[in-house]
């Protein structure tokens, strides 16, 4: 279901959505996984300092079991019947040593574009906050100069039947957004 939009914005914008079913069956290619990653690469960033990296898992292999892990139980639950998993973490440090405040600005807008390229191709990703970073940095031997920043889910959108009755639920409900004269404090137009 598109969002309910005051204007019509592009489709994959409107129809991007947050699924937890899943189609465990469904595998990505080589070159889709590259194109994400590419997607992700071509983000902007604070000085193009590019702080964000990938531990991409696919589901039966190591990394991803590794992601899954470090998953709180509920999104483990929906997530495991995901094509891919991928860590995303940040370099919390410039160059010159001192901290770089804009890492996790700079992972989301990386994210933002890997979503819209999944959708694209007719995928869903879905973003966690809800890991353990501590497991994740054991699982993985991330690097110290490292923080996890987010995991993302991306696979092929599948029916509810799949999910508890409360899941189930919440992904049939409506996308809802604050309407815009809430979040733009000043110069909406009329
Ligand atoms: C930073 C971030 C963390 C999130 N963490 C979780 C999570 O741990 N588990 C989950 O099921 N969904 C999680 N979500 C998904 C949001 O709940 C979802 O994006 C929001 O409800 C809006 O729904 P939509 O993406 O379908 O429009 C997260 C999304 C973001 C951007």
């Amino acid at each position: 279901m598109s969002a309910n939009t005051s204007v019509p914005i592009h489709p994959i914008l409107a129809e991007r959505k947050s699924p937890r079913s899943l189609d465990e069956s469904v595998k990505l290619t080589s070159e889709e996984i590259t194109a994400l990653l590419e997607a992700a690469r071509w983000a902007p960033s604070a000085n193009n300092l590019q702080p964000w990296r990938f531990f991409v898992g696919q589901r039966g292999d190591a990394t991803f079991t590794n992601i899954l892990e470090s998953l709180r139980p509920f999104n483990q639950n929906w997530s495991k019947r995901a094509s891919l998993l991928v860590l995303v973490a940040g370099a919390t440090k410039n160059e010159d040593g001192t901290d770089n405040n804009s890492y996790t600005y700079d992972c989301a807008l990386a994210v933002s574009q890997l979503s819209i390229e999944a959708h694209s191709r007719g995928y869903v990703a879905h973003q966690m906050a809800g890991f353990e970073k501590e497991l994740a940095i054991q699982n993985l031997s991330i690097n110290s100069a490292l923080a996890p920043v987010v995991v993302v889910a991306i696979g092929k959108q599948a029916g509810v039947e799949q999910l508890d009755e409360a899941t189930a639920q919440r992904e049939l409900a409506p996308r809802v957004r604050k309407p815009l004269d809430e979040i733009v404090l000043k110069g909406l137009p009329n």
